[in-house]
């Protein structure tokens, strides 16, 4: 049974990407275009599209005055959206010896506070039945080392996105929990080790849109690497440790 309605067709459909300068968002922007939907991009960056459906706001998530400004701007000229993917958000590999306090305060700010601002901001513009996406990470399964302050605010945004579907879906929105693996972007080239199952961020696009057809909630990708992450999830404390010591070497 699907968790959400199924997009037939995305023609026409109105959709606000943040974090679509570069990576996912900037991919997913791309594929959208192409399947007939009218693409709005946030990012701090403004960028220029070529294509005649889209339309960028710049803004910064993490500033409730210039969400609201975007939102002002977008709502003049579009009315009312049909589906919000917050997907802003930036990493910084950190672990337990060296936390840099302010650089963490930045990560909670741009990947929590910053999509519960898209959120609260972007509903009052969604459509009865629209939807709304929020990309966490498989990062946030679990702890992992490197990922000591990304991994908490992706299990913070998986647990938002659940209560975000049970408060909503009955409503008639649809929500839905992105978790992709690795995928390369600039905010990956920042890892300091080799990425397993390293996905293009066409790919991984691609899987967003497909999971949103078939009206997952949660949209995990890819496959063959999401599954052991899954997996893990059910291992024991002593176990889980062992294995992730004994496979990262860290
Ligand atoms: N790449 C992966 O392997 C991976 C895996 C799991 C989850 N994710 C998640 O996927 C999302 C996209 O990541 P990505 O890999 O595509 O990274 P990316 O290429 O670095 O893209 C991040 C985007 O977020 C924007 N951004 C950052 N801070 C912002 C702010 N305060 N306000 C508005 N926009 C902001 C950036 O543009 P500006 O700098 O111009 O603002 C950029 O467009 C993130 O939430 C990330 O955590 C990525």
């Amino acid at each position: 049974m699907s968790l959400n309605a199924k997009i037939t067709d995305w023609h026409g459909k109105v959709i606000w990407i943040t974090g679509a300068s570069t990576g996912i968002g900037a991919a997913l922007a791309r594929q959208l275009l192409n399947i007939g939907a009218i693409v709005i991009t946030s990012s701090r960056t403004a960028i220029t599209l070529t294509h005649a459906n889209t339309y960028h706001v710049t803004c910064d998530t993490t500033e409730l005055a210039s969400l609201a400004l975007a939102t002002q701007k977008i709502k003049s000229q579009f009315g009312t959206l049909d589906l919000i993917i917050a997907n802003a958000g930036n990493h910084a590999p950190m672990r337990a010896d060296a936390i840099d306090a302010k650089l963490a305060a930045q990560l909670v700010d741009t990947n929590l506070t910053g999509t519960i601002n898209t959120v609260a901001c972007g509903l009052t513009l969604l459509k009865p039945t629209g939807g709304i996406a929020i990309v966490a990470s498989v990062a946030g399964y679990r702890g992992l080392p490197t990922g000591l302050i990304y991994g908490a605010t992706k299990a913070a945004l998986i647990n938002f996105t659940e209560t975000l579907y049970l408060d909503l879906a009955p409503k008639g929105h649809q929500v839905y929990l992105i978790n992709p693996g690795f995928v390369k972007t600039p905010l990956t080239d920042k890892n300091p080790f080799t990425m397993p199952a390293l996905i293009s961020p066409d790919e991984a696009a691609k899987a967003i849109i497909l999971g949103m057809t078939k009206g997952q909630f949660e949209i995990h990708f890819p496959k063959r690497f999401t599954w052991f992450m899954q997996a893990l999830r059910h291992l024991p404390y002593s176990w889980y440790f062992w294995l992730i010591h004994k496979g990262t070497g860290l």
